[in-house]
């Protein structure tokens, strides 16, 4: 208890000091942007800010994810997150790779695995696990294509890709590859290509489409040397013909529904003024 309290006092001050930065100022800006588009009930900044735990849980992993990346800072970082986990219900692995404009609605439950890589825009509902199905140290955890939606409860396991723009169900338990613009659900998980993603994506309107162009440029957030997220596009080579999957068409379409995981529109454009400098969203390591 006393522990929560002096780590929410120390998030407190370091909150404060990183928000006399120009840069994590545009990075709160863009997250917050990011929650409005993506959560209809997030109509207050101040409220967002104060209550999101998703939102606390990215910020956290941002300063992690940099003292992870030192050698000495290995230690702290692990503890540290286990104390943001406590804080937040959302344990995300110093060492995971995640993109700009990451979203976690109703965060909690969530594990993220120390070799997952999330792309952008990429949104996770509560009691999503991207997680390992290997004890060997190597790449064991999935990779997520920017643009892609996780339903609340999916499992998603081993060193898999789920392809940009696609959209894993609600309660699925997808351990082979997701083709991008692809629908998955059921256990294990069925693949068929989105409704209209075809149309969608020929009108640019999927919210994966790197939205602000990587807002001011920059790409890569928390500096992500290496990432390889996104890579989803040519995925598929393992998770095709899987028992039930439904063909291409099988299914009558509702021009009056939107397309799977009812994306929002693409990010708008960055303030050029003011753009997000790829090493400021890291600068929040202070905020913990
Ligand atoms: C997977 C999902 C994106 C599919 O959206 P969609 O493309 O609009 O698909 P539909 O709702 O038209 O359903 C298509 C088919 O998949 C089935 N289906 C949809 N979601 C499913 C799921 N999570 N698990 C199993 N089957 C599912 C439907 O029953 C339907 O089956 P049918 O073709 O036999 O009738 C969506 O259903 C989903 O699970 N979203 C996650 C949302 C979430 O987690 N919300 C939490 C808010 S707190």
């Amino acid at each position: 208890m006393r522990f929560g309290l002096a780590a929410a006092a120390a998030a407190a001050g370091a909150a404060a000091y990183g928000l006399t930065r120009p840069g994590v100022r545009a990075a709160l800006r863009e997250d917050l942007e990011t929650a409005r588009r993506r959560d209809p009930a997030a109509t207050n900044d101040l409220v967002t800010i104060l209550s999101y735990p998703g939102l606390h849980a990215i910020w956290a992993h941002r300063g992690l994810h940099r003292l992870w990346q030192r050698p000495a800072g290995r230690v702290p970082a692990r503890l540290l997150s286990q104390a943001v986990r406590t804080l937040t219900g959302v344990e995300i692995h110093p060492g995971a790779q995640i993109g700009r404009r990451f979203f976690i609605d109703h965060a909690s439950g969530i594990v993220v695995g120390e070799t997952a890589e999330v792309g952008d825009d990429v949104m996770l509902y509560q009691q999503v696990t991207l997680g390992g199905t290997s004890l060997q140290a190597v790449k064991r955890h999935p990779t997520v294509g920017d643009g892609a939606m996780i339903g609340a409860g999916a499992k998603v396991l081993g060193p898999i890709t789920i392809g940009a723009n696609s959209s894993v169900g609600a309660n699925a338990v997808v351990v082979r590859d997701v083709p991008a613009d692809s629908v998955a659900v059921g256990i294990p998980a069925a693949v068929r290509p989105a409704r209209g993603a075809g149309a969608a994506q020929a009108g640019g309107d999927r919210a994966g489409a790197r939205g602000p162009g990587g807002a001011g440029g920059a790409d890569g957030a928390g500096g992500d040397s290496g990432r390889t997220a996104g890579a989803g596009g040519s995925s598929g080579t393992r998770g095709e013909g899987s028992a039930g999957e439904a063909p291409a068409g099988s299914r009558s379409q509702d021009s009056s529904r939107p397309p799977a995981g009812s994306r929002p529109p693409a990010a708008p454009a960055a303030d050029p003024a003011d753009p997000v400098d790829p090493a400021v969203l890291v600068e929040p390591a202070l905020w913990i």
